[in-house]
């Protein structure tokens, strides 16, 4: 009989302080009717000064390996997948291995905006197909505050911090309540889109030189309404990939969990899936757009919430800059 590779132990973290929509309207001209109604979103986590990606994945990643019942030690590869790594070099995982207190795992970061959860679940399936005994940590995390314009209302309202991870070891293992069964993953993308998601200033195709001032370009710089379209659309298109080629429609699928960008983009997502809404995972109310952490977070929150239960059939569904999106099918 095939197995798959299972989910063993789900954690997440989102930093102490909340931003609210009404902090907001004292230092951009927007209002907390228009975030609400435009996106659902309500607040958000910022990181506190000095708390960096490899901390808050530090807390995700202990609360996964603890649900696991798994020591530091036993992993064998950590992928942090994040657009905001602590620094160029040495890679956020490497940070992440050392505050662990371990040595000698691959750890590596992964990039794929705000599809790198996904993007990360494939790469472990990847890996333990080929190594069977592996023990891999797949953290995703966000502090996209830090590359967040206040200056700018069309995107500041929208992000936020925070960090999701799971632990993942072969099939062979014997499944245990709690445990979710990666049943597939699709991964798509679209470089010819890329201009409309951008972080640029800073990287190799903009360097900077000592003394320059940073510009907008070292900003999220988003054109909102394209990348909607886009992200509905492709998001549609690749669940019912998943969905038809696991011989199953919306209505086999016990909760959705799509990227928490904008309640409107998930409602819409949900409906062409014949969804109902109470079947969809929303975090975004209290945590806004928290990049590749996004579906990390909605599935561990929901998990330990129990609005997951043993034997449901789970969609995961992400979009984000490249642009990069895809969808993965669990089963708890
Ligand atoms: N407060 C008040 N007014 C605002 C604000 C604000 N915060 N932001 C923009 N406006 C104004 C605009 O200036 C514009 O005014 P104008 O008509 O006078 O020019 C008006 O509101 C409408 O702006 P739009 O951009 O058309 O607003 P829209 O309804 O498209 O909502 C939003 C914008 C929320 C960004 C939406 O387009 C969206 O969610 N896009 C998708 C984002 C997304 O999915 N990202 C996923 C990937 S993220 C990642 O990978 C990191």
């Amino acid at each position: 009989m095939k197995t798959y590779p299972l989910i063993r132990g789900l954690g997440y973290y989102v930093p102490e302080r909340v931003l609210t929509n009404a902090e907001l309207e004292r230092t951009v001209e927007t209002s907390d009717e228009w975030i609400t109604s435009r996106t659902g979103i309500k607040e958000r986590r910022v990181a506190a000064p000095g708390q960096a990606t490899s901390d808050l994945s530090l807390e995700a990643s202990k609360a996964a390996l603890a649900a696991a019942g798994m020591a530091p030690e036993e992993l064998t590869h950590l992928f942090l997948c994040t657009l905001t790594p602590d620094a160029y070099c040495p890679p956020a995982a490497c940070i992440l291995e050392e505050k662990l207190g371990v040595r000698g795992k691959a750890a590596m970061d992964l990039n794929a905006a705000c599809s790198g959860f996904l993007f990360g679940l494939d790469m472990a399936r990847a890996v333990i197909c080929m190594t069977p005994a592996a023990k891999v940590l797949v953290c995703a995390c966000d502090v996209l505050t830090s590359r967040t314009n206040w200056a700018d209302r069309r995107t500041c309202v929208l992000f936020g911090d925070g960090a999701g991870a799971v632990v993942i070891t072969s099939g062979e293992a014997e499944k245990r309540p709690g445990d979710a069964a990666i049943k597939d993953v699709r991964l798509l993308s679209d470089g010819s889109l890329g201009h409309l998601l951008t972080v640029k200033g800073g990287g190799s195709g903009s360097p900077m030189r000592l003394g320059d001032v940073v510009g907008d370009d070292f900003f999220v710089q988003m054109s909102g309404q394209e990348v909607f379209k886009h992200a509905v659309r492709n998001m549609v298109s690749v669940c019912e990939d998943v969905l038809a080629a696991n011989g199953l429609t919306g209505a086999d699928i016990d909760y959705f969990i799509p990227h928490q960008a904008n309640w409107r983009i998930m409602e819409a997502v949900a409906k062409k899936l014949g969804l109902p809404i109470e079947k969809v995972c929303a975090t975004v109310a209290r945590y806004g757009n928290t990049s590749a952490s996004s579906v990390a977070m909605g599935l561990a929150e929901s998990f330990q919430t129990g609005k997951i239960k043993p034997g449901d059939k789970v969609l995961l569904s992400a979009f984000g800059g490249g642009f990069t999106w895809g969808a993965a099918l669990l089963e708890f």
